[in-house]
C-alpha cells in the first residue's frame, strides 16, 4: 500500500510528507513506513526458513545483514512525521509495543481516538493511508459505532459518509488513500476518487482509492445563497 500510494518517494523535492493512519490497529502501516523512513531493510529483524536449507551460508547472510544494518538511520530525535490512531486503546497499546519491537518507536506518534473526531496530527498536510473496518472482520467503533442501531448501515455507509465530511472540513490539502473491497465506496463518501489501484488483501479483492481533500471544497450550507 505504501509503495502503491507513492509515499516513500516524498514530495517534488523528495522530502517525506507526514503520514497518518487514523484506523491504525496494530500499527502495520505506520511501522512499515517508519522502517522505510529509517532505511531499515524489510525483515532485517526476523529469521527466514531458507536459513535452514542447504546451500545456505551463514557467513554470507550475516555480511548482507550487517551491511544493511550499517545504512539504517535510527530516528535522530527529530519530531515524528508518522502518526497512527485507533478508537481502540487496546490496539494503540499493541501498536506501540509492535513499534518498539520493530525498532521505530521514536519515529511514530500513536494516539487513541475516533477517526471521525481526530484532527490532523500536524500543520503540514500529508498523506492518510488506511484499511478501515468494513464489516467483514472488524466493525466500526467510536461515534458511528455507538449510534449503530439508528445510524449505521450494515456496510458501514454512515461511517464513511461521516469520515468524508470530517476530512473535507478539517483535512484540506491532505490526500486520503483507503483500501477497501467495496467498489461503491466513493459513492458512499460522495467523493470522486483521483486514483483507483486494484490490490488483494489476502483472498479479498480490493481497491486502493485516492481522495484529494481540496481547500474550500466544502461550502457551509447554512450560509449558501439560494
Ligand atoms: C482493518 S483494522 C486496521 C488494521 C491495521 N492496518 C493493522 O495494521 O492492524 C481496522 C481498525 O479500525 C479501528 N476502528 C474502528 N472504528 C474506528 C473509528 N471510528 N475510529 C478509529 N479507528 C476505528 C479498529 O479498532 C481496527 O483496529
Amino acid at each position: 500500500m505504501l509503495m502503491a500510494c507513492g509515499w516513500p518517494d516524498g514530495d517534488e523535492n523528495g522530502k517525506l510528507l507526514p503520514l497518518y493512519d487514523p484506523c491504525c490497529g496494530s500499527g502495520t502501516i505506520a511501522i512499515e513506513a517508519a522502517q522505510m523512513a529509517c532505511n531499515i531493510a524489510p525483515g532485517a529483524l526476523r529469521r527466514f526458513a531458507f536459513e535452514r536449507y542447504l546451500p545456505f551460508q551463514a557467513h554470507v547472510w550475516d555480511a548482507i545483514k550487517e551491511s544493511a544494518l550499517a545504512v539504517s538511520m535510527p530516528n535522530t530525535g527529530e519530531k515524528p512525521i508518522i502518526f497512527g490512531s485507533d478508537v481502540s486503546h487496546r490496539m494503540v497499546d499493541f501498536a506501540q509495543r509492535n513499534a518498539q519491537r520493530a525498532g521505530v518507536a521514536d519515529a511514530i506518534e500513536f494516539r487513541g481516538g475516533d477517526a471521525l473526531q481526530r484532527m490532523p496530527p500536524t500543520d503540514t498536510p500529508g498523506v492518510m493511508l488506511l484499511n478501515p473496518p468494513y464489516g467483514e472482520r472488524i466493525a466500526v467503533g467510536g461515534v458511528a459505532g455507538s449510534a449503530r442501531e439508528k445510524a449505521v448501515t450494515e456496510d458501514g455507509g454512515e461511517f464513511f459518509s461521516q469520515l468524508a465530511t470530517h476530512w473535507k472540513k478539517n483535512y484540506a490539502g491532505w490526500s486520503g488513500w483507503i483500501l477497501t473491497p467495496d467498489l461503491k465506496l466513493p459513492g458512499k463518501m460522495h467523493l470522486k476518487e483521483s486514483r483507483r489501484i486494484p490490490l488483494w488483501n489476502g483472498p479479498i479483492e480490493c481497491r486502493l482509492f485516492r481522495f484529494d481533500m481540496v481547500k474550500g471544497a466544502v461550502r457551509d450550507k447554512t450560509k449558501a445563497t439560494p
